[in-house]
């Protein structure tokens, strides 16, 4: 039986209104302990895994992976977790001894595991981008609103020292009003050849059928899907867009207070239907906030040789860009914010200005820490300690989805090449109708 994505969020709707539960309403003690449960816990989701067993109030008691390579490794650093393969069994068993779930699997799953877990009335920390999906975003936002439930995306550096920063550096007109921001990444998570014919033998370690999950099925090929590859793939990833742009286009998202896009136009190649551009220069304008002149532009260049020079690139003394960043354009200067961990450098009349320390002492924002470790933890004890009753999130799916939407937003427009599609937010429409197609998708029972 195939449903599609509107038919999976209403019947998740239904089931959400039958549970009586609120998610993190326990009564708050300082000895409360917070139980994790981690679904997807290879590579990014080992390190999920680490930085948020490393709080001291928490208890790892379930670890899910659809390759036993994985799952095993995770279990010799948790060995008291029950293990699982299919997400869903987990809740079946363990839905009354879990407080907090953990997703960090690829896109595609990011949703049907995520909107399960609050459905169970669980708080989620869920990895970028929210979702592969528009529709899937929203519902998220409006599950975890109706619920009250606490949430966190996983874009880390939101809590790094150097991005609040320049967010607050933003804030305070320290360039006036923005007008343009430019943003790159040289990585390439796209794939412009053909999709591969033929199958190869599915590993023992790997269960390929719950891997592809939702999403339709397809012959497995070594080394083209599982794991990492799947992100230059329609059918389960956001290209590099929706890998580094969710992290890069943060902080401009969030200084700027930036709503989601008016148009977007994405210069890329024709689509092939199976990967995505492994170049892509993406344009959208958004209507003014009180940081932003009438309207602000925001450019998005990544594959190999991001990004295309401008002359608002240009630094002073003809220095050589960091390899991945964003430039804010205002009306009394610029400021550059490096990808990652270096401060952000203001830029005035083609010449470095030291940033006045007064004005930095009065964010109040410590000093930086400079450990990659150390401050990517933050960002995760914050979803702990607010799962406890003690912090807020800063990265809540109020503000994530919206973030998230943005970013598909440009990776739908991949598939209209150097047209400028019309984006109606309150009806959650493009003017251009052929493109609304992808803001959804169909998943399949498995
Ligand atoms: N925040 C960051 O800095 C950062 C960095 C890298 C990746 N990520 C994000 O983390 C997520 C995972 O990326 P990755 O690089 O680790 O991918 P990956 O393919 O290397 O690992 C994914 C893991 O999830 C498992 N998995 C796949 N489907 C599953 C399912 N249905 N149930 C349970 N486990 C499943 C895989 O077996 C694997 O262990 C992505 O959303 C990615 O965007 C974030």
């Amino acid at each position: 039986m195939k449903m599609n994505k509107r038919q999976f969020l209403k019947s998740a709707a239904a089931l959400s209104s039958l549970t009586l539960l609120p998610g993190c309403d326990w009564e708050t003690s300082d000895q409360k302990r917070l139980r994790t449960a981690h679904i997807g816990v290879g590579n990014m989701g080992g390190e999920d895994l680490k930085a948020i067993s490393s709080h001291e109030m928490v208890d790892v008691v379930a670890l899910c992976d659809v390759d036993s390579n994985n799952l095993s490794a995770a279990a010799k650093l948790h060995p008291k977790a029950k293990r699982f393969t299919d997400y869903r069994d987990l809740f079946k068993e363990m839905k009354d001894q879990i407080d907090a779930v953990i997703v960090s699997t690829p896109d595609h799953t990011h949703a049907p595991a995520s909107m399960m877990a609050m459905n169970h009335d669980k708080p989620v920390y869920c990895q970028k981008p929210l979702t592969h999906h528009v529709t899937e975003a929203r519902a998220m936002n409006q599950l975890a609103a109706d619920k009250n439930l606490v949430t966190q995306m996983g874009i880390q550096v939101h809590s790094f020292y150097d991005y609040k920063l320049a967010t607050l550096l933003i804030q305070s007109g320290i360039i006036g009003k923005v007008s343009t921001v430019r943003a790159w990444s040289p990585k390439n998570w796209g794939y412009d050849g053909p999709e591969p014919e033929g199958s190869d033998p599915i590993p023992g370690h790997l269960d390929w059928d719950l891997w592809l999950g939702t999403s339709k099925e397809r012959p497995f090929k070594k080394d083209v899907y599982h794991p990492g590859n799947w992100r230059k793939l329609l059918d389960y990833g956001c290209g590099t867009l929706g890998d580094m742009g969710v992290h890069i286009f943060d902080t401009p998202y969030n200084a700027l207070a930036l709503d989601v896009p008016l148009t977007i136009t994405n210069n890329c190649r024709p689509p092939t239907g199976f990967g995505y551009p492994e170049a892509n220069t993406v344009t959208y304008e958004f209507p003014q906030t009180q940081y932003t002149t009438e309207t602000l532009k925001w450019v998005w260049y990544d594959g190999p040789s991001a990004p295309e020079m401008h002359s608002d690139l240009e630094l002073p003394d003809g220095a050589t860009l960091p390899d991945q960043g964003a430039m804010f354009m205002g009306e009394k200067g610029k400021l550059l914010l490096p990808h990652f961990m270096e401060l952000p450098r203001l830029i005035v009349d083609g010449a470095y200005v030291e940033l006045d320390q007064d004005l930095i002492d009065s964010f109040q924002l410590g000093t930086p820490i400079r450990d990659y470790e150390l401050e990517g933890n933050m960002h995760y004890h914050q979803f702990v300690d607010a799962c406890l009753g003690k912090a807020t999130t800063t990265a809540p799916f109020s503000y994530s989805a919206k973030l998230t939407e943005t970013i598909l937003l440009g990776v739908i427009a991949g598939r209209f090449p150097n047209e400028t599609l019309h984006w109606d937010s309150q009806k959650a429409k493009f003017s251009e109708l052929k493109a609304n197609t992808y803001l959804d998708g169909s998943y399949r029972t498995f």
